[in-house]
Parts: structure tokens; sequence; C-alpha cells
């Protein structure tokens, strides 16, 4: 038991915690302690994003880190898992520090590499070697029964969880590295879906959130019918206990689109609340982009969503220095931004993916400044927007769902008298900030907003 203490450090996105949580409770299942520091570990995971370069920089650095750690504790296992396990394989395997690489298809084997690892002190690798390779639609596969052991509240945010809806991505926008290292879009079953969601229920959790790469693409063929995203947000709407339904990430396609949008203006339920990624306001980076819309397509989209929910926030990525991206094509971006009146989005600089088709057809044309310099004018707009958006909100009585103490002091940490500052989401996703007992974390709370920032509401508990 003594060499058995786990340190997991988590990079990337929600897809990427939600595996954390899985191995998390996967270790603890089978006996490993959860340790808090590198210190106290015998084991350290790290479990990666293949997104941009930079995610895999930082953990490359974190390596050469416990590379000099393993000179006074040669016994430490170090192990990297997720996307960047699956990218580069055996490449990972060959760094001093690394005993056991791990992809993304591979976890349900985690706890047995790591006792391995430990027990033999070899080296250990399990990555898919065809990804891609179509995997068959049934609820019986490793992973499948992986997620529904261990697809439980993991407690990080109290009365929240994440869950699964589909795996991989079959959209193959040239830029994204996605579909190689997290292979085909594979629906879960419904029943295994739903059945989760209750058990969540059972145990306290108030919001779910679908998750899925292109989570709108969500397909499951039964006997009865051909289960959407629409169907399987009406039947987690069923569950008792369940208050607040979110799904992200959306790729702009009309396919069932009205069904799901007419689900969040039928079900209270159903979140007003829809992040779909535009990435650029040019027509001709779309098209090289492999985003199969133009630009007016998918401003009518959105006028449509908001026809159909009149109070939804919306939210966006964009990508600046696609290569050959121009002034003028950066200018249509700004263009659609205004046109977007997005609650938020992301800006990401351009970054070449080996493998991708962008990276193998074109070149990484846009000064890397330019590329900053675009990052800084687009967030610059979005944020005029977010400012005035955020107005609207003034004076209002709203509920949102409490996530716990918030980590950073706030504009009016000062009038926090004996409460600690809290941080909540809307229905909308809108960041709520306001003084009150610890207490309320995972509660919902009524609040009044009495001040507003282009990405923060200040409010009063009410
Ligand atoms: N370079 C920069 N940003 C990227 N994204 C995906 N691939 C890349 C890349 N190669 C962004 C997209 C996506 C978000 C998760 O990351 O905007 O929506
Ligand atoms: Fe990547 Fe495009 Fe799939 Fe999103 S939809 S994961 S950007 S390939």
């Amino acid at each position: 038991m003594d060499n058995k203490k786990v340190h997991i450090k988590s990079f990337g996105c929600q897809m990427n915690k939600l595996d954390t949580a899985l191995v998390r409770s996967a270790l603890d299942a089978a006996g490993f302690v959860l340790v808090e520091s590198v210190k106290e570990a015998n084991v350290v995971l790290i479990n990666t994003c293949s997104v941009r370069d930079h995610a895999e920089q930082r953990v490359l650095s974190h390596l050469g880190h416990l590379k000099h750690i393993k000179e006074s504790k040669p016994d430490l296992v170090v192990g990297v898992i997720g996307c960047m396990a699956q990218r580069l394989g055996e490449k990972l395997l060959e760094h001093e520090a690394v005993s056991i690489v791990c992809g993304p298809a591979q976890i349900p084997q985690i706890a047995d590499l790591v006792t391995e690892a430990l027990r033999h002190n070899k080296k250990e690798l399990s990555v898919t070697e065809q990804i891609r390779k179509p995997a068959p639609q049934t609820g019986s596969d490793a992973l499948e029964e992986f997620e529904s052991a261990y697809g439980l509240a993991d407690k990080q945010v109290p009365g929240q969880a994440f869950v699964r809806a589909m795996r991989g991505c079959n959209k193959f926008c040239t830029y994204c590295i996605v579909p190689y290292v997290r292979g085909p879009e594979v629906s879960r079953q419904p029943e295994a879906i739903i059945d989760q969601i209750k058990r969540l229920a059972d145990d306290g959790i108030k919001q779910v959130t679908l998750l899925g790469q292109a989570v709108n693409s969500y397909q499951y063929k039964t006997a009865e019918k051909t289960w959407s995203l629409a169907d399987l947000l009406a039947a987690a709407a069923e569950v008792e206990g369940i208050k607040w339904l979110k799904f992200i990430t959306n790729y702009p396609s009309e396919k069932y689109f009205d069904e799901i949008l007419h689900v969040m203006a039928d079900s209270p339920k159903v979140c007003p609340h829809l992040h779909i990624p535009a990435q650029s306001g040019s027509d001709k980076i779309l098209r090289a982009m492999n985003r199969r819309y133009t630009a007016d397509w998918y401003l009518a989209l959105l006028d449509k969503a908001r026809d159909i929910v009149p109070d939804i926030a919306i939210a966006g990525d964009f990508i600046v220095g696609f290569p050959d991206e121009t002034q003028d094509d950066f200018e249509r971006t700004v263009d659609l931004v205004k046109k977007a009146q997005y609650r938020n989005c992301f800006v990401f600089k351009y970054s070449p993916r080996p493998g991708t088709t962008a990276d193998k057809r074109l070149e990484d044309t846009v000064a890397p400044e330019v590329k900053q310099a675009r990052n800084v004018e687009l967030l610059a707009v979005q944020e005029e927007i977010s400012d005035r958006l955020s107005r609207s909100f003034l004076g209002k009585d709203i509920t949102v769902l409490v996530e716990g103490p918030s980590k950073k002091p706030h504009l009016n940490a000062a009038a926090s008298g004996n409460n600690p500052q809290l941080v909540a989401r809307t229905a909308g996703h809108w960041i709520v900030v306001f003084n009150g007992p610890k207490s309320l974390a995972g509660q919902f709370a009524k609040v009044k907003i009495t001040k507003t920032s282009p990405l923060t509401l200040f409010a009063r508990l009410t």
C-alpha cells in the first residue's frame, strides 16, 4: 500500500477533465490513494492535450521537471495519458522520465498499467494502433464499461457533473488534431447515458453537462427510433433531481438544430446557452478549414436560434492567423463577431498540428506578431460586446448555481463581511460573483446583480 500514492495533473478541455475524473475513481477503486502533491506521490500521471503546440510544450517542461525529481527519487513512476500519449506514442516512452504512455482509448487499463510499472519498474506502452478504426455501435466495449462504472460525481465542483454523450470526431477541420487522437465519432447508448444521469441525480447532482466534440451530431439508432441530442436532452430533463442541463460543443449544422433549440425553448431545465464556434468570418478561410458553411449562413443560424429561444446566450471560438489569412479575411472575422453578439468567445492563435491537412498542405504564413495583434484586437471587440450585454443584467434578480469559493479576489472583495466570495453561473453561463456562506456550494441561489464587467456579473444574495 505504501507505494500506491498517485498524483494526477490534468491539461486541456472538459473531455480531458472528464477522463481525469474517470481515472481518479478507477484508481481509487483499485486501492490507490490520490495525493495533492508530486512530493507525496509514488506515481505521477499527466493527462495531456494536443490541440495546440503550447499545451504540449507545457507538458514537456513538466516532464523535464519530473526527470530532475527522479534523480533523487528513482522509483517514481511517471505516466503520460490522453491526446499527447496517443499522438506521440513510442516517442514519448523514450523520454527519460516516462514509464507509462496510455492513449485516451486505453484508459480502462490504467490501474493495471500503473500496477505493472510499479512492480517491474519497466516501461509500458498502450495506445491504439489504428485510432480511426470504426468502433462498433455497442454498449459493451471496454470504454463504455469503464465510463458506466466510474462516471459518477467527481465532486470537483459540487452539484455538477459532466457526462459524455459521444466520443471522437468525424468533422476533420483541417487544423484540428482531435479526429486523429480521439478517433471516430461514437455516440453512447441513450439508456447508458440516462442511467448515469439518474445515478448522478441520486448522488445529489443538480446540473449535468453533456459532452461531445460536436455534441449536436449525437445520433443513436435503436429498434424504435433514432435518438438525437434533442431526444437525449428531453429524456434527461425527465430525471428527477436534475435541474439544469447544458451541452458542449456544437458544430454549426442544420441537422437536428431546430429540434435541439425547441427542446431548449420548451424545457425549463435545458439552459439557454449555446457554444457554437464559427472559427472564422472569412468564407475563404472557412473553406480552407473544411468548415462546411459560410459566414452568412452561420449568422442566419444564430438568428434562427434567437427566434426560437429569445433569451439565448451564445458563445464561440475563433482561430486567428490561419494560413493565408489576410487583413481583409481578419476584418471579416471582426465583422462576424460584431454581428454575432456573443456572450463570450475564445480566441486562439493558429498552431500547426503535425499530421493534420492544414499542416501538410499549407504553410504557416502569418507572422507570430500578426497573430498576436489579431488575437488582442478580436478580444477587444468581443469585450465591448460582452460589456454591453452584461449591463443589461444590472438590477435584475436571477437564479444561479453556486460552484464554490472564488479563487481570485474580485472587485467587490472589500464588502465581503464575514462571508467569502462565491462564484456561480447563470443558466446562460455568465459568471456571477457574490458574498455568501460556503455552504451554498452546489446549491441554487437567488441574487440581484449590482455591478457588471465584461466577463463577470457582481451580485448580492436576495
Ligand atoms: N490551432 C489553434 N487553435 C485550435 N483549435 C483547434 N485546433 C487548433 C489549432 N491547430 C481551437 C478551435 C477549437 C478549440 C477547442 O481550439 O477554436 O474550437
Ligand atoms: Fe476539431 Fe473540428 Fe472536430 Fe471540433 S469539429 S474537434 S475543431 S475536427
